[in-house]
């Protein structure tokens, strides 16, 4: 015998109304809520759709409270310790681990797609030397649906799969770009014979006057920042890709869409603020004055870098990332780096402080992205770029699951409007 479907009873007014109740694979039901306006001429009220599933995902799951975070079911730690960046790629586009063949051809499919169209070089040039490299990425991303007409059908099956390699193939180099126009170095292109992440290390660090050597400590630390940053369910800019690409956008367009949204530093742009934070700390000695103004409801001062709207003990992400954070401050050294040792000392403080521990306000992974990036070199202007280059995979896989949703409609939320009520134009010779 079938179980009968679970419906949830919603009695208001003279009303009663029974709604259906969806159960996932993990995590909490659903209560369907699509007919309530119809049946009951009310709206939900969730403004930062705390408690509200916008889609259904078979993507990725967290766990808040376990602090765990899966990709098509794989946990984060084992991704992040045993696979490669690429890989997770083609595990979030493709629902599944690839076999070596496949993830060979997977591989060489990006590493032909790295190059920009030469002509694109005229965006980075029409910006000031000191445009944010975030301002950059959304200008040159969105710029790409002017140059690959060939892949902006999103009806097309192979054209979205085109737009798809093209974008997680060039966002390293339009990131590295950026970074070269904004210290005013000459662009270095990309190498068919190095990976992802050396690739991208040697486009930012390389320079024509000599050779340039990654060190597989750092390439391997910056892999293990693109894979842990890769996806996150429906965060803040992939809802952004989703909402632009109900309308029907171009990919490149949604993409720079979900760039935009990721740069606030409530958000990604929390690698950037994080480390601006210890800049303004300065010294070990002044974190004391900043933990009392995090505490202070009258201070909107957050500590950047801290807490999580859904990990409620920690982020599994942070967990590894520390151990890669440990293992380039060890190889580069903290030395007198005062950013650095600032946030060593803010770790342990906060890890140990009551207000913290009970509002479970931990280091998250932008805490340590921030240090190893700063150690590697980085200007804190590139730390959202290279979060949002991580991204770029999880964004198109969610935009591309939803695009092949046969029942997907344009998103359009309601409000709770608390304006005025109709009223008649008054000429200005009698107001
Ligand atoms: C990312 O969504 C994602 O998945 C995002 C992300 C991803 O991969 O896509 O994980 C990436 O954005 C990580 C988060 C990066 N942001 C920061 O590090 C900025 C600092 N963190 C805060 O802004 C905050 O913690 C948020 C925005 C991350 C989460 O905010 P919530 O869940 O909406 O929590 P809240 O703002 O309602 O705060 C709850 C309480 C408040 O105190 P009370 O009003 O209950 O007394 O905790 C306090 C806040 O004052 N609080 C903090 C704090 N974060 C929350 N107090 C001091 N410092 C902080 N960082």
């Amino acid at each position: 015998m079938t179980d009968s479907p679970k419906t949830a009873k919603l009695t208001f007014g003279d009303k009663e109304l029974e709604l259906p109740i969806h159960s996932p694979s993990v995590g909490p039901d659903v209560i369907d809520i699509r007919k309530l306006y119809a049946q009951g001429d009310v709206f939900t009220y969730d403004p930062g759709f705390t408690s509200t599933a916008a889609c259904d995902s078979t993507i990725t799951f967290i766990d808040g409270f376990k602090g765990e975070l899966l990709h098509r079911g794989y946990p984060i730690d084992q991704l992040a310790g045993k696979s490669h960046y690429l890989e997770v790629c083609f595990l979030l586009l493709y629902g599944e681990l690839p076999s070596a063949q496949d993830l060979e051809d997977f591989e060489t499919r990006v590493t032909n797609h790295t190059m920009l169209h030469e002509q694109m070089m005229n965006f980075f040039r029409g910006f000031r030397r000191d445009a944010h490299p975030m301002a950059i990425m959304t200008g040159v991303v969105g710029a790409m649906s002017a140059f690959y007409h060939d892949s902006t059908d999103i009806k097309d099956e192979w054209q979205r799969e085109v737009a798809s390699i093209r974008l997680i193939a060039k966002m390293p180099t339009i990131a590295a770009y950026a970074y070269k126009y904004h210290v005013g170095q000459p662009f270095v292109y990309p190498r068919n014979d190095l990976d992802y992440a050396s690739n991208f290390l040697r486009m930012c660090f390389a320079v024509p006057a000599e050779d340039y050597e990654v060190n597989p400590i750092l390439a391997r630390a910056m892999d293990r920042i693109f894979t842990l940053h890769a996806d996150h369910e429906q965060n803040a800019s992939t809802s952004t890709v989703r909402l632009a690409g109900s309308s029907g956008a171009n990919p490149f367009a949604c993409i720079a869409a979900g760039i935009a949204c990721l740069w606030g530093p409530a958000h990604g742009g929390a690698n950037q603020a994080c480390l601006e934070m210890l800049e303004e700390i300065g010294s070990v000695d002044r974190i004391p004055e900043f933990i009392a103004r995090a505490k202070d409801k009258d201070d909107p001062f957050r500590l950047m870098g801290f807490g999580h709207r859904v990990y409620k003990n920690h982020d599994p992400r942070a967990t590894v990332m520390k151990e890669s954070a440990d293992e380039v401050l060890e190889l580069l050294g903290v030395g007198s780096n005062p950013k650095l040792q600032v946030a060593k000392e803010l770790e342990r403080i906060a890890l140990e402080d009551p207000y913290f521990k009970d509002k479970k306000l931990f280091p998250n992974v932008d805490f340590y992205s921030g240090i190893i990036l700063e150690a590697m070199g980085f200007p804190t202007s590139m730390f959202t770029p290279i979060f949002a280059l991580s991204r770029t995979v999880g964004w198109i896989a969610q935009w591309k699951e939803m695009i092949g949703d046969p029942t997907q409609k344009i998103g359009r939320p309601r409000q709770l409007y608390k304006g005025e009520t109709l009223r008649d134009y008054v000429d200005v010779e009698d107001r």
